[in-house]
């Protein structure tokens, strides 16, 4: 006789986001991972706060970039059997990297450069991008999660340089930081590295304003996440009735966001089945983005098992990129 397993109450969710958002939305209180931002909508809104007066991370790293480009690229090919390959984590638009790609190319020839996005919109610019501007470089796209890229990045061969700029590592608790660095370093063999882009704490005068524009084009990201719930899930979400709020969080040394009810209000979310309750004034928390100081970025590049070969940092100190070895 069979034994017939235990059926589920309810029925299988199809849509990729819908655990994070039955996960998120059940809980107290109430959360959703940043990854959900990125979808078509949310890739355009990020790229037009990197352009933002107040938004000044793209525009301070992208001078790092351009004027140590020659000393990194140095660095990467240092006693290594040529070509380094180039692997990126989180791709975005590609404009930082492009920078990046050239000073390989002039130094190395042909470069392959494999971008990671869960973004396929964001991977596809990127790589028409590269495919245009730099026909020296053979660029190799790869639409998932970063951990599940571990074994394409592996199969390029032990000489390669992974980039994990943007400070995208800020969405992350330290724990899972390290845990994704960690997994990164088991990838690459002795002598190989990561270019690691970090933003660094200052003051709250300047922090705010960069997660709460004058124009309004963060709040129309962070609002996105509702309106996607709305198109993918078929949520009723009324967006204008949740405020855009960054908050500075001294014990995380965060900058957070957050969507808070205006009102007490009842949601419907018809493909998870689902009703949300929200009191007035509730929020939802929707990303963490971590600011570091030296002792905090170093300890975490060293818990992965790299050693910090080289910081770059502009005249602020507002921003930092560490060269880091594994050795
Ligand atoms: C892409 C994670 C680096 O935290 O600054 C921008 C995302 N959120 N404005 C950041 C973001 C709000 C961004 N990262």
């Amino acid at each position: 006789m069979s034994v017939r397993p235990a059926r589920s109450p309810r029925p299988p969710d199809l849509s990729p986001i819908a655990a994070d958002v039955r996960r998120g939305l059940t809980a107290t209180p109430k959360w959703l991972p940043a990854r959900l931002f990125y979808d078509r909508r949310g890739s355009e809104l990020f790229d037009a706060i990197t352009e933002l007066p107040e938004y000044y991370l793209t525009r301070v790293e992208y001078a790092l970039l351009e004027r140590h480009a020659a000393d990194i690229v140095e660095r990467a090919i240092a006693g290594a059997p040529r070509p380094v390959r180039v692997v990126e984590l989180g791709a975005g638009s590609g404009v930082k990297t492009k920078l990046l790609l050239q000073a390989f190319v002039s130094r190395q020839g042909r470069t392959l450069y494999m971008p990671i996005d869960v973004s396929e919109g964001a991977l596809r610019a990127c790589a028409l991008r590269l495919w245009r501007e730099t026909p020296d470089v053979d660029v190799q796209p790869l639409a998932m999660r970063h951990e599940d890229a571990l074994p394409a990045i592996t199969s390029l061969g032990p000489r390669r340089l992974v980039l994990f700029i943007g400070s995208s590592i800020g969405n992350l608790s330290d724990a899972e930081a390290a845990r994704l660095l960690g997994s990164v370093r088991r990838c690459l063999a002795p002598g190989g590295a990561l270019l690691l882009g970090a933003d660094r704490v200052k003051p709250l005068s300047v922090l705010l304003p960069a997660y709460d524009d004058a124009a309004g084009v963060t709040a129309a990201f962070n609002r996105n996440v509702l309106a996607r719930i709305n198109r993918e899930l078929g949520g009723r979400f009324d967006v204008e009735r949740f405020d855009h709020e960054a908050r500075w969080n001294p014990d995380a040394a965060a900058v957070e966001m957050h969507l808070v009810s205006r009102g007490a209000q009842r949601v419907q979310i018809e493909a998870l089945e689902l009703t949300v309750d929200f009191a007035d004034r509730e929020s939802i928390h929707t990303e963490s983005s971590a600011k570091y100081d030296d002792a905090r970025i170093h300890a975490l590049i060293r818990a992965a098992g790299f050693v910090p070969e080289r910081d770059y940092q502009d005249d602020r100190g507002w921003f930092g990129l560490h060269f880091c070895r594994v050795e």
